[in-house]
């Protein structure tokens, strides 16, 4: 089992965020490998908006580091998205990063994944809409939501066991391949609806229609 831990606080070691993710992940019991990726470590620029990668999958002009994260993000079987509240949303550096994959959302290409939020905050209020975001962002995509974990950066110890259990949970979910009918639910709901756009833009979105009809769902 390949778990991916995406850390998008710029702080790296001395994040808080990354403390509470670390927390979630020594929940992971029997969790086969864990990796870490701090955003910070890498050069991730814009999306341009060029839509090359509708055309060529996996393809940008961009030449930075996002598809080496882009591909580990689909090796692995859970992804844990960790980030610090940034004015009630993810960092920067990580909305560069899910910019970057729309690809994803077309190919639905986190299919049979799980994801996981971890958010910190001064204040500790607010966390809940930053990790609704995370959530629609695995929906989007495909990925199933194991669940969240915040707290407020000054209290984290009051977090330590629901994070231990968010790990635990995380590791089941993977293992058991675990079905939440409501999740699903709107993953199909979001399928359809993108039947719909690769159908109607086939002679646009080349590589994303072939993806589609290679998958037989078309
Ligand atoms: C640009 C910026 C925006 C922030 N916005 C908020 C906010 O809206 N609400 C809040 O409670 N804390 C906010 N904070 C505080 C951080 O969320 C908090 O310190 C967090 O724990 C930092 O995580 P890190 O140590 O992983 O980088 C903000 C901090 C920065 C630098």
């Amino acid at each position: 089992m390949n778990i991916l831990l995406v850390s998008a606080s710029p702080r790296r070691a001395k994040s808080q965020t990354f403390a509470l993710a670390r927390r979630v992940i020594a929940g992971c019991k029997g969790a086969a490998q864990v990796e870490t990726v701090h955003l910070r470590d890498l050069k991730i620029d814009f999306c341009i908006h060029c839509e090359a990668c509708h055309i060529h999958c996996m393809r940008c002009p961009v030449k930075d580091d996002v598809y080496a994260l882009l591909n580990k993000m689909l090796a692995a079987d859970g992804i844990i998205l960790a980030t610090p509240n940034y004015i009630n949303q993810v960092t920067g550096a990580l909305k560069a990063v899910l910019d970057r994959s729309a690809h994803f959302i077309h190919c639905k290409r986190l299919l049979g994944k799980y994801l996981c939020g971890v958010v910190t905050s001064g204040s500790g209020s607010q966390d809940r809409l930053v990790l609704d975001y995370l959530k629609y962002y695995g929906h989007v995509c495909g990925a199933q939501w194991s669940g969240g974990v915040s707290a407020c950066a000054y209290a984290m110890d009051g977090a330590t066991p629901e994070a231990l259990a968010l790990g635990g949970k995380f590791v089941e979910d993977i293992e058991t391949r675990k079905r939440y009918p409501a999740q699903i639910k709107i993953i199909e709901k979001g399928k359809a609806h993108f039947h719909e756009i690769i159908e109607s833009r086939k002679e646009l979105w080349k590589g994303e229609y072939e993806y589609w009809r290679e998958k037989g769902w078309l």
